[in-house]
């Protein structure tokens, strides 16, 4: 039986700073952010959006229907917002899902989402009429002026999870590689990541070679099996670094003219202008693929790599489906990219700086533009979510 993504839905929010205003502000070369990293925008949230609306606002356009038949609702992210309670629960009834679900929040960095995704396809498989509701949903935040800042970003998607999807059949062949490590962290009491990001691109790049060696062994496929790549995306340029890296594996000298951007450039669009989506960015990164490939990868085989720092990683790859395009939510995907507000430099630093208050005092938030539901405000220490006006 095939399991896999029937729907995939990405949102990012309505701001935007562009990465060329950002390197003036720093005194730096805009060619470093935009040819070095790979990045020409970032996305900003204001201050009435949050990972729960992220999520709501991507998880809308799936559940339409009420939610019939959902009965798991997986939400992976980096940047919680309780230490208790599942930010899923919050979305669970912004959706209105039935109360026959079961809801969780799942935490390993960037690699949340693809924890998500295969604990959903193994709950399908074990009961085919089920579905369920995977939402990967982060905001990237490194403080002001260093390395990471340009490569900040925040972005949410939304996959239903089914037997016989529309989009992607996952493979069940995957290669892991865990080990302990401290690359990127965020202690308890911190609102930004702490990371060495130079020893971290090093330790994805390994991370990389492994769990494709064991995917590759799995599986009995190589490189060449794959007719494009996905990878996680803390800045685009990592995907040519990553992919170069496993064509060499096959062990003939050269790599030939364009064979690096010709599997992976398709699907780097959408971070370059939203920045780093941590969980959600691989996953944004295939909604890109699937969305502007102008080939038809009906009965393709995709290749994905999931990283998460501390650190896990993954390979693993789907089969995509025949009359997938019909299924995608492209037009919507380009109007919301194309409709973002640019802010300037100051606007930019003061949404960064407008944190979520901790004085335990009442709030209302002001709005914003937003997707249809927002963050309006905290009534004795909980958060309260709404639809926008
Ligand atoms: N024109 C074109 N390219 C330029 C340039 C210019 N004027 N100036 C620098 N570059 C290139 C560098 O050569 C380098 O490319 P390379 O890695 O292919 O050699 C790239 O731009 C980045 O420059 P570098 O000096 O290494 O950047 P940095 O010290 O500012 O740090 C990161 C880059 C990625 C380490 C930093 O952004 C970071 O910490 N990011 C967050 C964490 C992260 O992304 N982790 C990755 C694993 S999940």
């Amino acid at each position: 039986m095939k399991v896999g993504i029937d729907q995939l839905s990405f949102y990012t929010p309505r701001y935007f700073l562009p990465l060329e205003v950002l390197a003036r502000q720093r005194g730096v070369d805009y060619a470093k952010f935009a040819v070095g990293l790979g990045q020409e925008q970032m996305g900003v949230t204001p201050p009435d959006e949050d990972i729960v609306t992220l999520a709501a606002n991507a998880a809308e356009p799936l559940v339409r229907d009420g939610g019939a038949g959902i009965d798991l609702l997986l939400f992976a992210t980096e940047s919680g917002i309780d230490q208790s309670k599942a930010a899923g629960l919050f979305v669970h009834g912004l959706m209105g899902l039935p109360a026959e679900c079961r809801v969780a929040e799942i935490k390993e960095a960037c690699y949340g989402g693809t924890v998500a995704l295969q604990m959903a396809a193994a709950m399908v498989m074990r009961r085919p009429a089920s579905r369920a509701l995977v939402i990967a949903s982060d905001i990237a935040r490194y403080d002001l002026a260093s390395p990471g800042e340009p490569t900040q970003g925040c972005g949410a998607v939304a996959m239903l999870v089914t037997a016989n999807p529309r989009i992607l059949a996952l493979d069940p062949e995957v290669g892991l590689h865990a080990e302990d490590v401290m690359d990127f962290w965020r202690p308890n009491y911190r609102d930004e990541a702490l990371v060495d990001g130079k020893y971290s691109t090093r330790l994805y790049l390994g991370t990389v070679e492994k769990a494709f060696a064991r995917y590759a062994q799995a599986s009995g496929r190589s490189i060449d099996d794959l007719a494009r790549c996905c990878y996680h995306l803390p800045f685009t340029n990592i995907a040519r670094k990553a992919h170069e890296r496993l064509l060499k594996l096959r062990g003939r000298a050269e790599i030939g003219p364009g064979e690096v951007d010709a599997a992976v450039v398709e699907a780097l669009g959408y971070n370059r202008r939203t920045g780093n989506s941590y969980c959600a960015s691989l996953y944004q990164s295939l909604a890109c693929l699937l969305d502007q490939c102008e080939d038809d990868l009906s009965e393709r085989r995709v290749g994905l790599f999931s990283y998460g720092s501390g650190s896990m990683g993954e390979f693993f790859s789907g089969v995509v489906q025949p009359e997938y395009r019909q299924h995608l939510l492209r037009e919507q995907h380009k109007r919301m990219l194309a409709e973002r507000s640019e802010l300037t430099y100051q606007e930019y630093e003061d949404m960064f700086q407008m944190k979520v208050p901790q004085d335990g005092w009442d709030y209302v938030f002001a709005q914003y533009r937003t997707g249809p539901f927002r963050f309006g405000g905290i009534t004795g220490h909980k958060r309260r979510y709404e639809r926008a006006a």
